[in-house]
Parts: structure tokens; C-alpha cells; sequence
């Protein structure tokens, strides 16, 4: 192109671009196009003054510039004007630009929420508890008496000032609140923070989740726990997962066991994490021992139930692969935007 045409095309375009107003692309318009001393018009005029083998390439150049700029004029006094009236431009063929990252739920909000939903499905009720408990309901009412040497596995923070009190080690204090507050029947979960005095590493961590739950009503057997825990399973890692019940001791159940199910690291063949067994534990359950009835008002003739606890920041270790559990609160965003 022709330079003199070249910086016209320049400096105009960007003029035009620069108006704000309908007034200001007017006076663009008229010192290109104006009658007397337009630019283009005044470049036009000068045609006939130039050599016979310039005069076709210029003046098709010209007029291709011409038709150009009044299109650019055009096109921006449909913007400008409409940002006159008030109303926004709006231009359905635009592409969307990419919507930045929002944030993400934490992986153990995740799998809480996950175990809410399938939980509630059953028709048990989602409960919150004290992270701040007593004694009385975090130990003595759970069959641990003061000198019961199952305290010992969970040492915890005590309050200084108010020595009866202490962060809950686990989520199991709600089976007594609850029972006490709504009476039996009652099917309810718990999801929740628990501490103890850990020497932190990769496997331990002073702050962790737990989810708790319970059904007490009559004649309830450990057929219904074991129903309903498959089922959750089920639900959880899929229909081809398999559930073993193994006899564990926890004071607050009687029988109680320890839950495991197919390792779904390696699909129950056996490696490192499952210790070659093809099961990983992933609760703790049993029939609701009757001190614990009885600590909770209810009358443990008439009523049974079974209680279980899942470690929830053990289950989104497994579930997504995690090898450190202080990850969960280090902060890390680089850590969290993965999930
Ligand atoms: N509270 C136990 C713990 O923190 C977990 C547990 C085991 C809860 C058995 C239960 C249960 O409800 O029946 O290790």
C-alpha cells in the first residue's frame, strides 16, 4: 500500500476509535470525508494530478481506504450512540472470555457431603456438635470411667482454667446429646472436627474429621447396621466393592468391630497401602452398648441401635490418593486447587 495512504489508514483508525461521542466521530468524519478540505477527499481530488501508471493503483487504494474507514465510522457510532441512550453495546457473537477459577470445597467437605446426602437419603438427620466437650460426655458417658485405660489412646487438649473440659477426640459425645435431646427413635450423622495430642507426621495430625451416626429404635440387630453400612459403601466406591466386619473393641459398643472395605488403590489384589490384605478399614461400629443407652435417658429395655464413625480424613486420603495428612490444613492453595 501506498504509504501516504498507509499512515492515513494509521493515524484515522485510531481516531475513530479514540471518539467517545457521537460529536467527536462527527468531526472525525468531516476532516476525512468533508467537501472542501476532507483528507481522503483532498487525496481523491489530487488523482488527476498524478501520472497516468500511479493514477489506477492509487485510486483503487483510495477507494478501498474510503469504503474502509466509513464502515470503521460506522460500526463505532452504533457503540457510541447506544452508550449515549444508556443502553450497553451488546454483541452476541462475541466469544466468552474463559471464567477464572472460583475456588474449590476442601476434599474432606467433599466427602462429608457425600456421606450427607446418601445418609439423608435413609432418612437420618444431619447433626452439629461442641468441638469444646466435657469430660462427662466425651469419655464417662461413652463407658470410659475415669480409670478406663482406652483413655489413654486419646489424649487431647484439656482447658486450662476449667479442667472438666477438653477438645473432643472424637464425634461420638453426640450419641449421648442427641439421644438426650430428641429421645428415641432416633437416626441421625454427625460430621465433624476432632482433635487429640498427637505427635504430628505424614499419619497424624492433632486436628481431624470424623462423621459419626447412630440409629437407635426397638429390636434393632447388627443385620441392620451391616445393611446399611453396605449400602453406603455401595453408594460410595460402587456395587462391585465388597465389606468385611472384623471383631474390635471400643467401650461404647457391645459387640463392636472394625470396618473395612475392598483397598480401591488396588482393587483388593494387595499392595503397600492395604498391607497385602485387600481391605482397608474405614469405620469403627457396634450395637450401642446400654450404659450408653442408659448415660443418654433412654430406657435400654425397650430400645436398641447401632453407632458407627467414619475417619473422614482417612476416607479423602484414600479416596483421592493423599500420602500427608498435614496437607489438609497447611493452606497450601497449590494443594487445594487440585480438587
Ligand atoms: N469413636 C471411635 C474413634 O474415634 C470411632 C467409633 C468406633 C465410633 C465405633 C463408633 C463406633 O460410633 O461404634 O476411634
Amino acid at each position: 500500500m501506498n504509504t501516504e495512504l498507509k499512515d492515513i489508514q494509521d493515524r484515522e483508525e485510531r481516531a475513530i476509535k479514540k471518539a467517545k461521542t457521537v460529536k467527536e466521530l462527527a468531526e472525525v468524519e468531516l476532516s476525512l470525508f468533508g467537501r472542501k478540505q476532507g483528507l481522503l477527499t483532498t487525496v481523491l481530488k489530487s488523482l488527476k494530478d498524478k501520472p497516468e501508471h500511479e493514477r489506477r493503483t492509487f485510486g483503487a487504494q483510495a477507494n478501498t481506504l474510503k469504503t474502509r474507514l466509513t464502515q470503521q465510522i460506522e460500526e463505532r457510532r452504533a457503540i457510541v450512540g447506544g452508550l449515549e441512550e444508556g443502553s450497553e453495546p451488546f454483541d452476541l457473537s462475541e466469544p466468552l472470555l474463559p471464567i477464572p477459577a472460583t475456588g474449590s470445597l476442601h476434599p474432606v467437605t467433599q466427602i462429608s457431603e457425600e456421606l450427607e446426602e446418601c445418609f439423608s437419603a435413609m432418612g437420618f438427620r444431619v447433626l452439629d456438635g461442641p468441638e469444646l466437650e466435657n469430660d462427662f460426655y466425651n469419655f464417662e458417658a461413652l463407658n470410659h470411667p475415669a480409670d478406663h485405660p482406652a483413655r489413654d489412646m486419646q489424649d487431647t487438649f484439656y482447658i486450662k482454667d476449667a479442667p472438666a473440659l477438653l477438645m473432643r477426640t472424637h464425634t461420638s459425645p453426640m450419641q449421648v446429646r442427641a439421644l438426650r435431646q430428641y429421645g428415641a427413635p432416633l437416626a441421625a450423622i454427625v460430621p465433624g472436627r476432632c482433635f487429640r495430642n498427637e505427635a504430628t507426621d505424614a499419619r497424624h495430625e492433632h486436628t481431624f474429621h470424623q462423621l459419626e451416626g447412630f440409629l437407635v429404635d426397638a429390636d434393632v440387630s447388627f443385620a441392620h447396621l451391616k445393611g446399611v453400612l453396605e449400602a453406603v459403601a455401595h453408594q460410595l466406591f460402587g456395587e462391585m466393592v465388597r465389606m468385611r466386619l472384623r471383631p474390635k473393641y471400643y467401650p461404647f459398643v457391645e459387640p463392636g468391630v472394625s470396618g473395612e472395605v475392598t483397598c480401591m488403590l488396588c482393587e483388593g489384589k494387595g499392595c503397600r497401602v492395604c498391607k497385602q490384605t485387600g481391605f482397608l478399614e474405614v469405620f469403627g461400629a457396634g450395637l450401642i452398648h446400654p450404659n450408653v443407652l442408659r448415660a443418654a435417658d433412654i430406657n435400654a429395655r425397650r430400645w436398641s441401635g447401632f453407632a458407627f464413625g467414619f475417619g473422614l480424613t482417612r476416607l479423602a486420603m484414600l479416596k483421592y490418593g493423599i500420602t500427608d495428612v498435614r496437607l489438609f490444613h497447611s493452606g497450601d492453595s497449590d494443594f487445594l486447587k487440585q480438587f
